[in-house]
């Protein structure tokens, strides 16, 4: 299968990545975001961090510029129609996504894949509202999309292996390192990080030790790239929270329940870096 347009539907912090990852890599891509507000950040946010990837010797301005003139932006979701590859990375809202799915199965070709980035939501259920089930799979990227070398794809009971193999494919050609996971809540990457920084909020809760020392033990104990509550203010606390609830949901397992200190966090706005304020303070 050639692949020549891939289309996007959301240019937030994920969609953005990943735009970027098959720009570079390449790809004609066009992006969907719901407001031309959204999408101006969204498209703002690409080319930041290429000119970070430029600044780091990863990128030339060329390659920058070339990436760049791949890069179609939309508020009209009927514009992904000629895309070859289709990758949904909107909000974690399950109706949303249905309704997405249902208006992309009507809207591509017949033999086009249609993905979900969704970090721990059932793929199941929204290939279950289109008529090409079979073609439909996860493709779990990591923040930032244009740095981590992970995909996780998920396979469904009704995803067929010609669409695993092609995606398989897919993800080498955008440079990143495969493996696959059953469609269960949280795949591999979340089942195990999720109990883990829930921990760690559990562990600041109880007073075990100060937010610095929980981080610095991580970091120089275990060499993580960064300590699990700076993690969580880099992931989102609302996006842990809610995955957190997803898993809790399905699993009914305590280890999956969201402690009382991330709840009340997530109420006061405190979300991390993007709001400025999460276990430690950005402004
Ligand atoms: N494009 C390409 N490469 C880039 C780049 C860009 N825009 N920006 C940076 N890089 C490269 C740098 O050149 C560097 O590469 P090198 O090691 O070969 O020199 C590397 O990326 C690291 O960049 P920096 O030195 O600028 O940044 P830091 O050292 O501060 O690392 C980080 C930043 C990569 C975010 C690191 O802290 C990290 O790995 N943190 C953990 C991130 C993580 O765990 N993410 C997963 C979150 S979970 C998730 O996403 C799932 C979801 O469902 C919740």
């Amino acid at each position: 299968m050639r692949i020549r347009q891939v289309g996007i539907v959301g240019c937030g912090l994920m969609g953005s990545g990943i735009v970027e990852t098959c720009a570079r890599a390449g790809y004609e891509v066009v992006v969907r975001e719901v407001d031309s507000e959204l999408l101006a950040k969204g498209l703002q946010r690409i080319m930041g961090s290429m000119a970070k990837a430029v600044e780091k010797g990863k990128l030339s301005q060329a390659d920058m510029e070339a990436a760049g003139g791949r890069i179609k932006g939309t508020v009209v979701l009927d514009d992904l129609k000629g895309s070859d590859w289709v990758i949904e990375a909107a909000i974690e809202n399950m109706a949303e996504k249905k309704q997405i799915f249902s208006a992309l199965d009507r809207l591509v070709a017949p033999h086009v894949i249609i993905a979900s980035n969704t970090s721990s939501m059932c793929i199941t259920e929204m290939a279950s509202v289109t008529k090409r089930p079979d073609k439909v799979l996860g493709m779990h990227f990591f923040n930032p999309v244009p740095v981590m070398p992970l995909l996780e794809l998920v396979r469904t009971i009704l995803t067929s292996d010609e669409t695993l193999q092609a995606a398989k494919e897919f993800g080498a050609a955008v440079g990143k390192t495969i493996v696959v996971a059953k469609d269960t809540p949280g795949f591999i990457v979340n089942l195990l990080l999720v109990p883990y920084m829930l921990c760690a909020i559990r562990a600041l809760e109880n007073g075990v030790a100060t937010r610095e020392d929980i981080d610095t033990s991580m970091r120089l104990g275990c060499n993580h790239p960064m300590g699990p509550l700076t993690l969580l203010d880099f992931v989102g606390l609302d996006t842990a929270y809610y995955i957190a609830n997803v898993m809790y949901d399905e699993f009914r397992e305590p280890q999956y329940a969201p402690p009382p200190l991330l709840k009340r966090m997530v109420l006061a706005g405190h979300l991390g870096r993007k709001t400025g304020k999460g276990f430690y303070d950005y402004k």
